[in-house]
């Protein structure tokens, strides 16, 4: 069984049909996704139609929560319109689908669980280490989070930095973001490959390229207060200084 993990596209129609294009060469049985769909300058609607049209099972990202929050950044002079902005590209019916996705779920007869920050919790991000010796320093902290699940695979995002690594019996697998990388300094969109059965599982994490450029002008062209930071860190792999 091989099993393609995505997360954090972040309303990026290009960066998510790379990936997908990706994911269909190298050959994948189901593919599912940890969250952040939509919220982004690019592509919002676009982003939200390709993951339904292809069946792929979401968990719902802090982000997803947004469409639901509408003053949320009421006070924040540069979020506010890309939120307006956003909830009208998106419309009802796809910000219902959105809040109606779950925070997390199981796949995989079991074997797998995913879920965008933490188990019960979309903006926690205590499973979110990639550096060696953070993950040695928070292996107990890990293993207390996911006691109660039996799961031999455990999968999120949220920080777009992919990482992979094992806490006991489990492994932990970030696929990094297909778009809006924040800690990876390169703007291929990112993403996993889970492969095995039963108890036995390993996962690899790939990069692929797409045309970011189109993606950053397309940020642009919105002419929103975070249009150029948005269009700098789809390019650069990073967010500007
Ligand atoms: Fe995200």
């Amino acid at each position: 069984m091989r099993v393609g993990i995505i997360s954090d596209m972040h309303g990026n129609i290009y960066a998510l049909d790379a990936v997908l294009a990706e994911l269909n060469r190298l050959g994948v049985d189901r593919i599912v996704c940890n969250g952040d769909v939509a919220f982004g300058l690019v592509t919002p609607a676009a982003a939200v139609d390709r993951v339904r049209e292809l069946g792929i099972p979401c968990v719902r990202g802090n982000t997803d929560d947004f469409p639901g929050q509408p003053d949320r950044f009421a006070h924040d002079a540069r979020l506010a319109p890309v939120l307006d902005w956003f909830r009208r590209d998106l419309g009802d019916e796809r910000s219902q689908w959105l809040a109606n996705l779950p925070l997390r779920r199981l796949d995989l007869d079991g074997a797998l669980l995913q879920f965008h920050g933490a188990p019960d919790n979309n903006e926690d991000s205590v499973l979110h280490v990639s550096l060696r010796p953070m993950v040695e320093r928070s292996l107990d902290e890990q293993a207390a989070v996911l006691s109660d699940y039996t799961a031999r695979v455990v999968t999120f995002g949220h920080t777009h930095t992919p990482s992979e690594h094992r806490v006991g019996s489990k492994l932990l697998v970030n696929p990094g973001a297909v778009s809006y990388q924040l800690t990876t300094r390169d703007p291929r969109a990112r993403f996993a490959v889970l492969e095995g059965e039963g108890d036995e599982w390993a996962a690899t994490l790939h990069a692929v390229e797409y045309d970011w450029e189109r993606a950053a002008r397309t940020a642009e062209s919105l002419g929103l207060p975070i249009s150029a930071a948005a269009a700098y860190q789809l390019r650069h792999g990073h967010p500007p200084a």
